[in-house]
C-alpha cells in the first residue's frame, strides 16, 4: 500500500495552535476509538503534550471487545500522568465522570479556577458527540480566555472545567499501512483514500484469526477459508450480494462487511490489542 497522507496543511495548523496555547492548558483530553486506541491516537500528541496530564477517553466502548478494552485501560494506567476512561458518547455512559477526572489529573496544581482542558481527536472518533453531551449543546464561542488564541473554541461546560476544542487533529502520514487499514475500517478516513477491497480483505483475515466464531455465526459460514478472496466470496454469498451470472458483487460485499463491522453487527470487536497484533 502506498503511504497515505492526510491534509498536511490542517495538521500543521493544529500543531501550531496546540503548541502556542499549551502553556495555558491544564489537561489534554484525547478522544480515542476504544476499538483501536493505538491507531486512533495521534503519535504527535505524545511529544507535543508530553508536559501535560492526559485523559484518554476510550470512546465507543459499546462497540469494542471488553477484554481488549480492559487490557488497554491497564496499559494506559501504567503510563505516567495518564488516566484512561471508558465512555460511550452516544448513550452518554461515563461522560459525567470527565470533569472530575480532569480535576483529579490536576490535583497537584491545587487550582482555584476551573480546569482548562483541551480536547483532541481524529475525525469520526466521537469528539462532537462528547462535546455536545458535556455542554448540553450550549453554543461554543471563540476563546476569550487571556493567553488563548481565538482560534480555539471555548465550550461552556460547568464550574469544574473549561473545554477548548481544536480543529480536527490529523497527522500527515500513517505510522504504517495497518494503521491506515484500521482507520479506514472504522470509517475515520474517507473510503476514497484506500481501496475498499484492500481494507475489507485485510479486515476479513484479521477477523478470521481473532474472531473466527463471530465471522462464522454472523455470515453462517461452515468453514473459514485462508484467503481474502475466498472469505469475501463466502460473505457475499451468505448475504446474497450477487452480480450477474451468480458471481459475488465484490464492491457491494466489501461495503456491507464494513458497515456490519462499524455498526457492531458482528458483536463487540476490537481491531487492536496492546500486545497482540493479529494483522501480520
Ligand atoms: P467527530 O466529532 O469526532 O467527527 O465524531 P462524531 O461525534 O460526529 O461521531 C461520529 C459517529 O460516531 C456518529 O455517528 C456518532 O453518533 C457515533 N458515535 C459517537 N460516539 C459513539 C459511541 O460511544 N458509540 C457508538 N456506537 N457510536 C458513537 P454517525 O452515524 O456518523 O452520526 P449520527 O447518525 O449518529 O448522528
Amino acid at each position: 500500500m502506498k503511504d497515505v497522507h492526510w491534509f498536511p496543511g490542517h495538521m500543521a495548523r493544529a500543531k501550531k495552535l496546540i503548541s502556542e496555547n499549551l502553556k495555558k492548558i491544564d489537561v489534554v483530553i484525547e478522544v480515542l476509538d476504544a476499538r483501536a486506541p493505538r491507531a486512533s491516537g495521534n503519535p504527535l500528541l505524545k511529544t507535543l503534550c508530553a508536559s501535560k496530564p492526559r485523559l484518554k477517553l476510550l470512546n465507543k466502548d459499546d462497540l469494542a471487545d471488553p477484554k481488549a478494552t480492559l487490557l488497554w485501560a491497564d496499559d494506559f494506567t501504567s503510563q505516567e500522568d495518564v488516566l484512561p476512561l471508558r465512555v460511550s458518547a452516544s448513550s452518554g455512559k461515563g461522560i459525567d465522570v470527565i470533569p472530575r477526572s480532569c480535576r483529579y489529573l490536576c490535583t497537584k496544581q491545587k487550582l482555584r479556577r476551573p480546569v482548562r482542558a483541551l480536547i483532541v481527536g481524529i475525525p469520526n472518533v466521537g469528539k462532537s458527540t462528547i462535546i455536545n453531551t458535556l455542554s448540553g449543546k450550549r453554543k461554543a464561542e471563540a476563546a476569550a480566555t487571556p493567553g488563548l488564541t481565538r482560534e480555539l473554541r471555548r465550550i461552556p461546560v460547568s464550574g469544574k472545567i473549561e473545554l477548548f476544542d481544536t480543529p480536527g487533529l490529523l497527522w500527515h502520514k500513517f505510522e504504517n499501512s495497518t494503521t491506515g487499514i484500521i482507520l479506514a475500517a472504522l470509517g475515520a478516513v474517507k473510503e476514497s483514500i484506500l481501496p475498499v477491497e484492500e481494507v475489507s480483505g485485510r479486515v476479513l483475515l484479521y477477523l478470521a484469526r481473532i474472531y473466527p466464531d463471530r465471522l462464522q455465526n454472523c455470515y453462517r459460514i461452515d468453514e473459514l477459508a485462508d484467503s481474502e478472496h475466498e472469505l469475501l466470496d463466502s460473505v457475499g454469498r451468505s448475504r446474497g450480494c450477487l452480480a450477474q451470472g451468480a458471481q459475488v458483487d465484490v464492491m457491494r460485499t466489501c461495503q456491507m462487511l464494513l458497515k456490519d463491522l462499524r455498526e457492531g453487527r458482528l458483536g463487540p470487536i476490537s481491531l487492536e490489542w496492546p500486545h497482540r497484533r493479529g494483522w501480520d
